[in-house]
Formats: structure tokens, C-alpha cells, sequence
């Protein structure tokens, strides 16, 4: 069967990049094949889940990012780039090039505590400053606006009294992102291969 090729994108620890690389062993993911992962960090620990996982792996940073990258993704015929906790924005150019071909996991819910210098722990450190008693997390389409694009997926998580942003992270991820990432990788590779 034709799979989508995905790149996944990332900046850092890479859970959701190891849950995207389980589900494609549990059959959760199969309509897409992870074949390339990229690093704007080289101590990204991602780096050594890919690597565990026997998946090529390529640092870029820089200036020449965009272009760097660019030239990568089409040298290995890439369908679908998701971004797993990349904590970079890319620009209006580049998300033009790739419409409906780029997803994102933002860790809140849309519109709530996101666009730009919404990222991380932050997000989590805003919402319990407002005081929201629900959050959760949102998988949509990237485009030139910075958690703009399309929503596909969205998944309510609770906030509890005493809540840290680290308390508040964890769940948030267990419930929320590990689940909707993956679910949301293998309907859009779906539609690719169609
Ligand atoms: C995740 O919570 C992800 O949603 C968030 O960073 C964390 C990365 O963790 N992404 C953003 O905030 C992007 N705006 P991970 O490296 O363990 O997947």
C-alpha cells in the first residue's frame, strides 16, 4: 500500500513525535510512514528517538533554515510535515508552498492561549493565570497566521486545583496530544494517498 512520506518537525523533548513513531507500529498510523525527522535544536533530546526508532534525522538551524529545509523535504519526496513541538515559526512563504500539507499540535484550545509567544510551558502558565478550568489541545492545518490555520482535531482536558503549568503539561499531553496527533496524522495521510 502507498503511505504518505512525513517529516516531523522538532525542537525539543519529542513525546509527540515518539507518539507518532508508536502508532505507526501500533497500526494507529497507517496510512503515513515517518521518514525524516528535523531539528532546529542538536540537543533535541527527539534527536535520539528517531534515531531509536531508525528514522533519518537532519539539524537545521540558522538563517538558511527555511531553505535548507526546504531542499531536504523535496529531496526525499515528502508529503506531510508535521510540527512536534517545533518551536519555530515558519514563514508566510513556506506555509504558501505546503497548503493543507502542514499540521500542528498547539497545547490549549484554540483560540484560547495561543499565536505568537504561546509555546510550551507558557501556554500552560497563562491558563492557569486566567484561571480556566478547562484546556486541552488543538491539531489544525498551519498556515501564514501563527495557530491559524484549519482545526482538525480538539480534545478538552480538565485543570484541577493546585495545578502546576508542569502538572497541567502532562495531562494535557497523555489526554490530549499523544491521542490527537496521531489520529490526525492518519486521517490527513489518508486523504493524501486517496
Ligand atoms: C507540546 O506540549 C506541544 O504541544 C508544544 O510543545 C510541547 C512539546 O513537547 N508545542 C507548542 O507549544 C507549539 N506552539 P514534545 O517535544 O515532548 O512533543
Amino acid at each position: 500500500m502507498k503511505k504518505a512520506r512525513i517529516a516531523v518537525l522538532v525542537s525539543g523533548g519529542g513525546t509527540n513525535l515518539q507518539a507518532l513513531l508508536d502508532a505507526e507500529q501500533s497500526g494507529i498510523l497507517q496510512s503515513g510512514e515517518i521518514v525524516l525527522v528535523v531539528s532546529n535544536n542538536p540537543n533535541a533530546y527527539a534527536l535520539e528517538r528517531a534515531a531509536s526508532a531508525g528514522v533519518e534525522s537532519a539539524v537545521l538551524k540558522g538563517p538558511g533554515f527555511e531553505d535548507a529545509l526546504r531542499d531536504l523535504l523535496h529531496e526525499r519526496g515528502i508529503d506531510l510535515i508535521i510540527l512536534a513541538g517545533f518551536m519555530r515559526i515558519l514563514s508566510a512563504d513556506f506555509t504558501a508552498e505546503w497548503p493543507e500539507r502542514i499540521l500542528n499540535v498547539h497545547p490549549a484550545l484554540i483560540p484560547s492561549f495561543c499565536g505568537k509567544g504561546f509555546y510550551g510551558l507558557r501556554v500552560h502558565e497563562a491558563a492557569l493565570e486566567r484561571g480556566v478550568k478547562v484546556t486541552g489541545a488543538t491539531v489544525h492545518f498551519v498556515n501564514e497566521i501563527p495557530d491559524g490555520g484549519e482545526i482538525i482535531l480538539q480534545k478538552a482536558v480538565e485543570v484541577f486545583p493546585g495545578d502546576t503549568p508542569e502538572l497541567l503539561q502532562k495531562r494535557v499531553m497523555e489526554q490530549a496530544e499523544w491521542i490527537l496527533l496521531p489520529r490526525a496524522a492518519e486521517l490527513v495521510s489518508k486523504g493524501i494517498i486517496k
